[in-house]
């Protein structure tokens, strides 16, 4: 079974991920790590939490993590995801979190999965960049590192050119990008992340736990008008438990610095450029194994 740690900032896609990786025979969600993002480290936590309680998976252990980027102050996302960064009316979680930090429970996990490990990475990368500077062979003892993050030759949905996760720590996705040959599950794709209505309404009228998740896919009205409806995490967590996702390798760099372009990621994709590559990029995403293998996920969940 495929050991996967899941760094996130729930966040509606984010809980839609992780549902459907709960829900998935194959995978061994081994913890989740927060980071400050769509809502404060403290709400994200709250809602990990709330998420692992509403499938009754208080075994599996959240740590909480970095509460600011590494550079920037903290933009959150609370305008689409809800107040509290998650839609659908969660009781508040009974469970505590680890006396380990995020970064320190990233590091151990590693140490005790090696290459088993898959870390599945959702939200701003602050975690990750620090679990990297403290220890810079993360990356030859890990099996993979997804995350969804970036736009290249899609416009970003903060800036013009930047995606949210970059644009919110530019510092740390540049550091992820630079040193751990992560794959890159960018806006390209994860804008064709969406679940078809009849599937939301499936799920409304299973009830329970099937009303929530139903609420973390139906954004509001002004969200959806500008397309920011997509549910952009799950695309990783499919890319995880199927063949959804088509990818390439390339020279990617981040632009760290301030001004129009923060947060853009550019891929060297001149003939002929001898540039190293440094991420494999998702380019393309068959939509509709991306529907099966979610919403069977989530369905099995109900
Ligand atoms: C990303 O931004 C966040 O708001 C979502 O949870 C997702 O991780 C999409 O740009
Ligand atoms: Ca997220």
């Amino acid at each position: 079974m495929s050991k996967v740690l899941i760094d996130a900032d729930p966040g509606t896609d984010d809980a839609v991920a992780l549902a459907a990786l709960l829900a998935a025979e194959a995978v061994d969600v081994v913890g989740v790590t927060t980071v400050a993002g769509n809502s404060t480290v403290e709400n994200t936590t709250a809602n990990a939490r709330s998420i692992l309680e509403l499938f009754g998976r208080e075994d599996v252990p959240v740590a909480r993590g970095c509460e600011r980027p590494l550079v920037r102050s903290l933009s959150t996302g609370e305008s689409i995801h809800g107040p509290g960064g998650l839609r659908g009316d969660l009781p508040a979680p009974t469970g505590t979190t680890t006396d380990a930090h995020a970064v320190e429970f990233i590091r151990e996990q590693v140490d005790a999965h090696g290459t088993d490990l898959t870390i599945a990475c959702m939200g701003p990368l602050t975690n990750l960049a620090v679990a990297l500077a403290l220890d810079p062979s993360l990356p030859d003892r890990i099996g993979r590192m997804v995350a969804m993050g970036g736009a290249f030759e899609a416009a970003g949905n903060v800036t013009p050119v930047a995606e949210y996760n970059v644009y919110v720590d530019p510092a740390a996705a540049s550091r992820v990008v630079q040193t751990a040959a992560p794959t890159l599950v960018p806006l390209d794709v994860t804008d064709q992340a969406r679940l078809p209505a009849s599937m939301t309404d499936e799920f409304r009228s299973a009830g329970g736990a099937g009303s929530t998740i139903a609420e973390w896919c139906s954004y509001p009205a002004e969200v959806r008008e500008a397309g920011g409806d997509a549910i952009h995490d799950a695309a990783v967590a499919a890319h995880l438990l199927g063949d959804v996702l088509t990818l390439d390798a390339q020279p990617v760099s981040v632009v760290d610095g301030d001004g129009p372009c923060r947060g853009a990621t550019i891929a060297d994709t001149r003939r002929g450029t001898d540039a190293p590559t440094t991420a494999s990029v998702a380019t393309e995403i068959d939509v509709n194994a991306f529907r099966r293998t979610i919403g069977d996920a989530l369905l099995s969940l109900l």
